[in-house]
């Protein structure tokens, strides 16, 4: 949902600046900007599409500076285009800007600002912004961005530069990401850490309406009414090798290969042989506080809200507490029942997307404890939740989410047991029994790893059909639902995902000679009925990929193809079943030819409503 990076030291800013919009680009590739201050004025390159476009004209026309902002467009307001991209100014060129968010009252502050004089050349929210701080300015920046910013509705992360006050860069942020960086004699914002992270690993988290006022020497930090904040360093630990493609072809398949590292570090520590208690040093729930819960929600959007719609299923199985599982920008307007006596458990990889956050909000005002679950350190829903849990899978940066995804199954299982401890409705034999087995899951998902050319050979098989349906039963029905999501988002083929035993009531009639059909079938207790559904369909010409527990050797008599999962608890089986079709959707795209890490019109980072 838009990327924006800042620099101002002593080297050449534009540079620093394209290298932080290629780590930024999966924010959104709509069109690409960036501003220099050359030591007369503010000089602007902007163009629609891809930052390479970009990077092709500052090779043909250098901008000299050592001061700077960039941005990397998500359209919201206005078609992608190089006079809507940012940066955007005031009329005279004197402020730029970059924004990532929404400004939602900015049709009456255009009119407003149409009647003091000024005039407007683009479709955006954002370009209110420069001529709203133009209007407040006189003489000191800090005091004119203050002052627009009171006058905002929305969200927003702005950076700002100021021809007149040009050894000064400000930021601000309401509702959307910013970081500052803090170098030696130079200094950073972006929207997220891999941004700066090839020039410094210490930074400070803004919060809310915090001002960051950066000079070559220097940081301050103010509040929304100018006091100034002390703040913690907070150091990144992961290496910057982390956020780079390290030899493969797309990011998204070294995030597939990074799955079995992620779901090991997301239990480090918190579950262990030598231990049948689940070890959260974030959550503060007590046992007493447990018995007053009678309900958790579990909001999320996309992926994230798949993860959720496991959490249902073995939250209620192993802790015997009713679950509701929502997807945010649902929940958040349907007037949900919520008190004391709730438990709220929000999803967000990100940890900025719009809808859950302010799911989250809702939730704290109306009484409700809420457990964080996220991926990004300091991110928003991680400061706003009173427990949080992290998922370790590291930076994800391809739009289609996948390792991200598999650690929030780990935290969903580890919150059940946590729970199902907590409240005694465990029996530790079977906690142990599930314990162990989670532990041996990053072995289990490298094993299945090593099957990827038999997902490539069928992918390589079905990629031109049109359409494509996966389906399943209680836990495999969720699975289907993701592995739909991830071959819609990265190949643009109609996927659709079924509770195969809701086909017959309508779904069946799509099927056609050679529809291909992904049946998840990893449920023993309900294989035989999966099985019934896989032969409805294989009956009416549908090309049918299994994907099963080993051992279950009926799937091949039946179907064009099986992929066996090694053996698990069905319960901790999505965490494995998902890997085929990550991969599948992977080769799928790699051969229809689509731009895999980058799909057309999504973003990673969803910070709009
Ligand atoms: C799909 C995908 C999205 C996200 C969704 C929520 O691959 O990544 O569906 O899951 O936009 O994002 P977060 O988890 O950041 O709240």
């Amino acid at each position: 949902m838009c990327g924006i990076v800042g620099y101002i030291g002593s080297k050449q800013a534009a540079p620093i600046l394209i290298e932080g919009l290629q780590k930024l680009e999966y924010r959104g590739y709509d069109s690409a900007g960036v501003s220099v201050y050359d030591g007369e004025l503010i000089q602007i390159t902007k163009c629609r599409g891809r930052l390479m476009n970009l990077e092709c004209k500052l090779t043909d026309s250098p901008l000299g500076g050592s001061v700077g902002i960039g941005h990397t467009r998500w359209a919201t307001h206005g078609e992608p285009s190089d006079l809507n991209s940012h940066p955007h100014t005031n009329t005279n060129c004197t402020i730029s800007v970059v924004h990532n968010g929404i400004i939602e009252n900015y049709l009456y502050i255009k009119e407003w600002l149409k009647g003091e004089g000024y005039t407007f050349i683009t479709e955006t929210d954002t370009e209110v912004v420069p001529h709203l701080i133009d209007y407040f300015y006189n003489g000191d920046i800090v005091d004119a961005v203050m002052k627009a910013v009171n006058k905002i509705e929305g969200s927003y992360s702005l950076g700002v530069l100021c021809s007149n006050e040009p050894e000064k860069l400000v930021a601000v942020r309401k509702d959307s990401p910013l970081i500052v960086g803090l170098g030696e004699e130079e200094n950073f914002i972006a929207s997220d850490i891999p941004a700066i992270l090839n020039h410094t690993r210490k930074i400070y988290l803004l919060n809310d309406r915090e001002i960051a006022v950066l000079t070559r020497g220097g940081i301050k930090i103010l509040t929304s009414e100018g006091k100034e904040v002390i703040k913690d360093i907070y150091n990144v630990t992961w290496d910057a090798q982390a956020a780079e493609k390290g030899g493969y072809e797309h990011f998204m398949i070294k995030e597939i290969h990074e799955q079995p590292k992620a779901i090991r570090d997301t239990m480090t520590s918190r579950i262990s042989k030598d231990s049948d208690e689940v070890k959260l040093d974030d959550i503060t729930l007590t046992a007493e506080d447990l018995k007053n819960i009678d309900k958790i929600f579990i909001v999320a959007c996309g992926t994230a809200y798949h993860a959720g719609m496991v959490g249902k299923y073995v939250i209620e199985k192993l802790a015997r507490i009713p679950v509701e599982v929502d997807i945010a920008s649902e929940f958040r307007y349907r007037k949900p029942i919520i008190n004391g006596k709730t438990l709220m458990i929000v999803i967000s990889q990100s940890g900025e997307t719009a809808d859950t956050l302010a799911a989250l909000r809702e939730a704290k005002a109306q009484g409700a404890r809420v457990i964080a679950v996220t991926n990004v350190v300091g991110s928003s829903v991680a400061r706003e939740a009173d427990n949080l849990l992290y998922t370790w899978a590291g930076p994800e940066i391809a739009v289609a989410s996948t390792k991200a995804y598999v650690t929030q199954l780990i935290a969903m299982y580890i919150i059940a047991l946590y729970l199902a401890r907590l409240n005694g409705s465990m029996p530790v034999e079977e906690y142990r029994t599930i314990r162990d087995e989670m532990l041996s899951l990053p072995e289990k998902a490298e094993e299945l790893l090593a099957k990827k050319e038999e997902v490539q050979k069928f992918a390589a098989q079905n990629f031109m059909h049109k359409d494509i349906f996966y389906l399943g039963r209680g836990l495999d029905y969720t699975v289907a639902l993701e592995g739909a999501l991830k071959i819609k988002e990265i190949s643009y083929l109609h996927a659709e995902a079924f509770a195969a035993g809701e086909l017959k009531h309508g779904p069946i009639a799509l099927i056609e000679q050679g529809t291909p059909v992904i049946a998840l079938a990893s449920q023993e207790d309900l294989f035989d009925k999966t099985l019934s559904n896989i032969k409805e369909v294989i009956t009416r010409g549908a090309k049918v990929l299994a994907i099963a527990m080993e051992g279950k050797k009926d799937a091949e008599k039946s179907v064009d193809e099986v992929i066996y999962i090694p053996k698990t608890l069905q319960l901790l089986a999505p965490v494995l079943e998902v890997i085929p079709l990550q991969l599948l959707a992977y080769y799928t795209a790699v051969q229809r030819g689509c731009d895999v890490d980058k799909p057309k019109n999504l973003a990673k980072s969803v910070t709009v409503e």
